[in-house]
């Protein structure tokens, strides 16, 4: 895997890394190699580039997972069809039957429905624990506890836990810490660098940026969680299509500058629904009043484009609220350019109702969007009457 020169600056890595001008038509754009299998020079020979069949490896994807690496700081990225085949791989590489793992009390809920109504069956057993509170998180931790698996901020309620004090703790007990970076995304927080030992990522989200392709992926430094990780996909076959690989690093490009705006416009956001008298909680870690903020400040360049509020009349105003925008599209889902509403009770977060994941009923979750802020304010404020 190329392993760019620290010098070049995250926007330079989003645009060049591993898409060099095509050598033999000059194309500046990496192409989108839409072919299953490879001609081989003789049997059991393949050509320059070791591709033989795209279940194990195609040149687009290829590109998509070098830059991915390179945005990480990373040795090495692997591309998946979604976010939860990524995190699916990682739990089936790193756990075995009678494993542990400790899970935040906050993940999505997607990844709880993985590890509790799959995982179980397998023999692999978790506990819940507040990830901003290390003393909850030490005692979960067992002899047999082999991952932490920790999403910083979460979603939805935007905790923050301390990435670098929950790898000691982690690495202490003998288990890796994985974190679900999707929120963040690597231009504001970069984990590896702060200690844990495996990032996965919706690329439907931030990454690909446009909310038109879903992905996924997993990176590390361990040469050996790679090779693991590998032998898997290859083995279970959980990859993106050539299209798109080449949608998600088409919007890997335009990170850097669209995170920017999503942070400007969501701090906007958050800042208006925390004066307003129909809200009577806003959640965002820009706020100097969120209890994480100061370790996000430490860990991340900027806040984010996730906001989410309790509404002060309860469930019902929620739900009309979520129903009453206008520009604000009522969808599950984030991280595109067009700004997102959804009640996280009854929509993306179902599925841990009733279980010690389960979201306050009056939530409503905004995935803010770079359009004119001023537009989205006022969006808002008419749905909030
Ligand atoms: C934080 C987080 N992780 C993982 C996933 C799963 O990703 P995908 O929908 O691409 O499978 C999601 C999806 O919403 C998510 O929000």
């Amino acid at each position: 895997m190329v392993h760019d020169p620290a010098h070049l600056g995250f926007e330079t890595r989003a645009i060049h890394t591993g898409q060099k001008p095509d050598p033999r038509t000059g194309a500046v754009i990496v192409p989108i190699y839409q072919t299953s299998t490879y001609a081989q020079d003789g049997v059991g020979g393949t050509r320059e580039g070791d591709y033989e069949y795209s279940r194990t490896a195609n040149p687009t994807r290829t590109a998509l997972e070098e830059a991915l690496a390179a945005l990480e700081g990373a040795r090495h990225a692997l591309a998946f069809g979604s976010g939860m085949a990524a995190s699916d791989a990682v739990l089936r590489t790193t756990l075995r039957p009678g494993d542990h793992l400790v899970l935040g009390n906050d993940v999505y809920g997607g990844t709880f429905r993985l590890i509790d109504k799959v995982l179980t069956h397998w023999g692999v057993d978790y506990s819940v624990a507040h990830l901003s509170d290390l003393d909850e998180v030490r005692t979960a931790i067992r002899p047999e506890t082999k991952l932490v698996w920790c999403e910083s901020p979460t979603n939805p309620l935007l905790g923050i836990a301390d990435i670098t004090a929950l790898a000691e703790l982690a690495h202490a007990g003998g288990a890796r810490l994985v974190v679900d970076n999707t929120f963040a995304t690597p231009y504001l927080q970069t984990p590896l660098e702060l200690g844990a030992d495996i990032v996965v990522h919706s690329t439907t989200k931030y990454l690909g940026g446009h909310s038109d392709v879903v992905g996924g992926a997993v990176v590390t430094d361990s040469d050996e969680l790679r090779e693991q990780l590998f032998f898997l996909r290859n083995a279970s076959g959980a990859v993106p299509g050539a299209f798109d690989a080449w949608l998600t690093l088409r919007g890997l490009k335009t990170l850097a500058v669209r995170m920017e705006r999503h942070c400007d416009n969501a701090e906007l956001i958050a800042e208006a629904l925390a004066v307003h008298p129909k809200v009577s909680r806003v959640y965002y870690p820009g706020l100097a009043e969120h209890p994480g903020h100061a370790t996000a400040a430490k860990q991340m360049r900027r806040f984010g484009g996730m906001v989410s509020f309790n509404h002060a009349d309860g469930e019902q105003a929620a739900l009309e609220v979520a129903a009453g925008t206008r520009l604000f599209v009522l969808a599950e889902s984030l991280g595109g350019v067009e700004s997102l509403i959804e009640h996280p009770g009854r929509m993306t977060h179902a599925s841990v109702a009733g279980s010690l994941l389960q979201v306050p009923a009056e939530l409503v979750r905004l995935s803010v969007g770079i359009e004119n802020a001023r537009d989205l304010l006022a969006d808002l404020n008419g749905a909030l009457g």
